[in-house]
């Protein structure tokens, strides 16, 4: 592979070097094209073909469905790792000895008490708020508690703000559950383990003491994990531009929140559920729902399905799927919602405008079923996405200010009107 790439435009022939990374992924460095090309720009609407960024935090590979959290296989860690202790490698490149991981725990849950003027945000919306805009609006509130802008050259200051809000997070989960429930408030307890914690504040009753269920916190745990991280999806990009301002961690991530909510991001693991139960109340009638998602005057699309890097199979979905199984036969859960899941994805994968278009199932096609048989309301479905991602935002919006990246600030293909004198209004 040559170091340069060799770009001509009318007589003129230009050179830009080729970044080149770790798994032999090829970059064009463009950082000097509009200057040297006398104004040039490339353009590439939702980034297909353009990276933000150098990072060492995850690498996928979308075509042999590869991914890895800082070189580990995303299959080891969800079979033999802790959220816990991915969040502490994802953040900090290294998973952590035992003294570490519990150092990293004990801090947390010391940064773990939201102040109580938070409940009063969360008492003022509506019990049809839905749970992403509670959330996101509690996350960027818990700046106006806590110093908004990290002074990341100071490791002190910046691992102060990571266990800060891995220690609140979780809280802010719970509460925005238990507002749309009914259920008073609550902490769990702090000789839990951090997905314990996140059951109990979730589920306890106020007056009966709750029992983890090991089958639902492995469930969890493993679930959380993978949902991590995945490089520069929107909710990820979202949470670095932010932070290129300089904006505080809590007010970037917020933004990230903002994003994944979206139904074609992390919003896709509600509208999944919503699809299969709208398929099971139409009958079972899969066909049909095939038909709309083809159909190019539907608005409608399979929900679940396709991904912008994985153009066969997302491992993440591999994985959940099994674990839907084992959960819903450990749990003796009968779900038909399943079956019809499993019908729908056996359509898609012989049906030539799916295998054309590369659309397999991804992360979101089975992980609702799992929430679901583990009691969690599907508006919450995307708030586990986010309490997942979590760290993996941490640890991108952490790369972007340590790299010291330039604000986010891409250019753009002006066709709007040319140079016109103003109309008096009598004149319009
Ligand atoms: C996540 O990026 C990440 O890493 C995201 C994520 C993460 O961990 O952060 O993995 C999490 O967001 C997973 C994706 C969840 N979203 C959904 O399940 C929503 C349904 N899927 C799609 O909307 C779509 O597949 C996207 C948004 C996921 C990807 O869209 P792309 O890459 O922009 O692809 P596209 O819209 O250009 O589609 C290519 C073709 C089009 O048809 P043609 O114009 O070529 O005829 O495929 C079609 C699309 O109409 N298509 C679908 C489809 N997805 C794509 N047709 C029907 N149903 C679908 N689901």
């Amino acid at each position: 592979m040559p170091d340069i790439a060799k770009l001509q435009i009318g007589e003129n022939v230009y050179e830009f070097p080729l970044v080149k990374g770790t798994e032999n992924e090829v970059g064009i460095d463009i950082k000097t094209l509009r200057s040297t090309t006398n104004g040039v720009i490339t353009i590439d609407p939702g980034f297909k073909n353009t990276g933000s960024c150098e990072s060492a935090i995850t690498f996928l590979d979308g075509e042999k469905g590869i991914l890895r959290y800082r070189g580990f296989a995303i299959e080891e860690l969800a079979e033999k790792a802790s959220f816990l202790e991915v969040a502490y490698a994802l953040i900090f490149g290294e998973l952590p000895t035992k003294e570490q991981l519990e150092k990293f725990h004990t801090d947390i849950k010391s940064k773990s008490v939201v102040d109580d003027d938070v409940r009063k945000i969360l008492e003022a919306f509506p019990k049809s708020a839905h749970p992403m805009g509670i959330l996101s609006s509690l996350t960027s509130a818990l700046t106006a508690f806590n110093p908004s802008s990290v002074n990341v050259d100071s490791e002190e200051e910046m691992y102060n703000a990571i266990v800060k809000i891995l220690g609140k997070f979780p809280v802010l989960v719970a509460w925005t559950m238990r507002k749309k429930s009914g259920l008073p408030l609550n902490y769990g307890s702090k000789s839990s383990g951090y997905v314990e914690n996140v059951m109990k504040m979730m589920f306890e009753e106020p007056n009966e003491e709750y029992i983890i269920n090991p089958i639902i916190k492995d469930a969890l745990d493993k679930l959380l994990i993978l949902h991590a991280d995945h490089e520069q999806n929107c909710s990820t990009s979202t949470v670095r531009i932010a932070g290129s301002s300089h904006a505080g961690l809590f007010a970037s991530l917020s933004a990230g929140i903002s994003a994944l909510w979206g139904p074609l991001h992390g919003g896709a693991n509600q509208a999944v559920l919503e699809m299969l139960e709208a398929i099971k109340a139409d009958g079972g009638d899969t066909k049909k729902y095939m038909a709309k998602a083809k159909d190019k005057n539907d608005p409608f699309r399979l929900m679940g399905f396709g991904h912008r890097v994985y153009k066969n199979f997302d491992p993440r979905a591999t994985i959940i799927k099994k674990a839907a199984d084992e959960v819903l036969k450990d749990l003796g859960v009968e779900d038909p919602i399943l079956e019809i899941a499993r019908g729908l994805e056996q359509e898609a994968l012989n049906d030539p405008y799916f295998v054309d278009r590369k659309l397999y199932p991804n992360v979101d096609f089975y992980s609702g079923i799992i929430y679901r048989a583990m009691g969690i309301p599907v508006e919450m479905f995307t708030v586990m996405f986010a309490l997942g991602r979590l760290p993996g935002w941490i640890a991108q919006w952490k790369e972007m200010r340590l790299n010291k990246e330039p604000i986010g600030r891409p250019r753009q293909i002006y066709t709007g009107e040319n140079l016109r004198p103003f109309q008096s209004i009598e004149k319009r």
